[in-house]
């Protein structure tokens, strides 16, 4: 596999090749991951849930962040590696390029940041500055207390037309990736309608241009709730590089999600 770039992504969306991206946290699943053929791999906050046992992503810092995309880093040859701003580190402009920039050079080739129209400065300085930028729309977790807990977004037509002119915007100012995470199947494929850039869903439907998973949801591991949009692909396998093999097939062939892992309406 030749290594894969932002303009691989794009190139994908353009020829209507689905995208399949995970999350890691370590060399080990990294390099496992990357040898099984990903596109991306995230160094997700969700590391405060899945590592560190914590209720929600809140409490994670930009060293735990660098920390594991080092260590990401190590175990990757081919594959695209976004890390996660966490809560916080990017509340100005100014906190977003230091906070960036450790990412990258702690490994990083994209940081991803959740937000709309609030990014557009932000977006535009750090493309400027040579930081390329996924963006992340629909249920954001760092926002989990303003929502009121972990709940679908998107589903009132207001609501849903802010989120499509919020992707535009997002698009304009320089983001090259953005994520949808839990919002009805008929906004997914609205938005991924409106944008160029590729769209990358998780709860999002089947209409997205990529799918991402958490690895812990997406190998069962994550024991004590699996969300409804997420399989456990090591079942049917028995063995985690045939079971991430499978995964992306699955969404390669739109057999991932299914009916039963997407929100309608
Ligand atoms: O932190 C994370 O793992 C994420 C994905 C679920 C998109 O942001
Ligand atoms: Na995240």
């Amino acid at each position: 596999m030749a290594k894969i770039t932002t303009s691989t992504l794009l190139k994908m969306k353009q020829q209507g090749e689905k995208i399949s991206t995970i999350t890691a946290y370590d060399a080990s699943f990294a390099k496992l991951f990357d040898q099984a053929g990903i596109h991306a791999i995230l160094i997700g906050d969700s590391l405060g849930m899945v590592l560190q046992g914590q209720d929600d992503t809140l409490p994670v810092d930009i060293d735990h962040m660098a920390y594991h995309t080092q260590s990401v880093k190590r175990g990757v040859t081919d594959t695209l590696i976004i890390s996660d701003m966490p809560f916080m580190t990017y509340a100005t402009k100014e906190q977003a390029f230091t906070n960036a920039a450790k990412l990258m050079q702690a490994g990083a080739s994209m940081v991803k940041m959740e937000g709309g129209e609030w990014l557009v400065d932000t977006i535009k300085g750090l493309v400027e500055r040579g930081i390329p930028v996924c963006a992340h729309l629909g249920l954001t977790p760092q926002s989990v207390n303003v929502f009121g807990g972990f709940k679908v977004q998107g589903r009132e037509k207001s609501q849903a037309d802010k989120m499509i002119a919020d992707a535009k915007l997002l698009e304009a100012a320089g983001a090259q990736l953005l994520v949808l995470e839990c919002i009805p199947c008929d906004l997914g494929k609205a938005i991924s309608a409106a944008v160029s850039i590729p769209t990358i869903g998780i709860g999002a439907g089947k209409d997205t241009d990529g799918q991402i998973l958490v690895m812990h949801d997406a190998l069962g591991i994550s024991c004590s709730y699996m969300p409804k949009f997420s399989r456990n692909f090591l079942i049917d396998t028995g063995d985690i590089k045939k079971a991430i093999e499978l995964y992306i097939s699955e969404v390669s062939d739109g057999n991932f999600p299914g009916d039963e892992h997407i929100f309608v309406k």
